[in-house]
């Protein structure tokens, strides 16, 4: 394996939020999903699916009730006298999260629910954990599937955008939408496309500010 290769892969990914239009193949999706499949999970639990949007009015749909939820949470800010922070919903936060709106291509990214021989016969007749807990672990392996798939899209040249910003608002509607039951976590979506904006480096926080080595 060449590290210095997966490292330039690991470092020029980039969250893209503008797309050339031009659509993204069953082909590329299939292979993206081959690559997540292979992200670790607790006990090998794969508690991880992926519903992926490829119709363009679709994914309009999907924006426009993200928007519709926008406006709705600001208007209720509005009426508690939260003016400024309402405006700044709609003006800064709007368009973060409706950032997928010309992607061809919305992967909604799932967790199923944790279950293992462990949980079954130890922890949850002893009560180790409340389930919330079991909830979280289920997200985990979902978020390192999905950062398989997104350095999988980078390394074919494909570009990424992942986001909450529509979960947060509309992730009722989007369930309702989509037909994705309460069984499922919505744990984010990825904008998927091809890049049609080079954006430049992002800082990030110093090593020795975020490491401590315990000897
Ligand atoms: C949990 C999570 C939620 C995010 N939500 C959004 C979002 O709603 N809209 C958006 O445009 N980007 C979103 N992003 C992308 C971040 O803004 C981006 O990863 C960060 O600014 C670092 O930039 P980079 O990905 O280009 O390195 C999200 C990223 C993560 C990990």
């Amino acid at each position: 394996m060449d590290y210095s290769q997966l490292k330039e892969v690991i470092q020029s990914r980039r969250s893209i939020r503008k797309f050339a239009d031009k659509p993204v193949t069953e082909a590329d999706i299939r292979e993206l999903i081959d690559c997540a499949r292979y992200a670790p999970s607790d006990t090998n639990s794969q508690t991880w699916e992926f519903v992926v949007v490829t119709n363009r009015d679709k994914i309009r749909v999907i924006e426009t009730m993200t928007w519709d939820e926008l406006h709705r949470r600001a208007e209720e800010a509005e009426s508690r006298g939260l003016s400024r922070e309402a405006r700044l919903l709609v003006k800064s936060f709007g368009p973060y999260a409706t950032a997928f709106s010309d992607a061809p291509a919305l992967i909604v990214c799932l967790a199923t629910p944790y279950q293992s021989k462990f949980r079954e016969r130890i922890f949850d007749p002893i009560g180790l954990v409340q389930d919330e807990v079991w909830r979280e672990e289920g997200i985990k392996s979902s978020c390192l599937a999905s950062m398989n798939l997104m350095l999988a899209a980078h390394a074919r040249g494909l570009a990424t955008c992942p986001m909450t910003g529509p979960v947060l608002l509309a992730e009722r509607r989007l369930r309702e939408y989509l037909g994705i039951d309460e069984t499922r976590q919505v744990n984010m979506v990825i904008a998927l496309g091809h890049p049609n904006e080079i954006p430049g480096k992002l800082p990030r926080k110093e090593i020795d500010e975020i490491l401590t080595i315990v000897p």
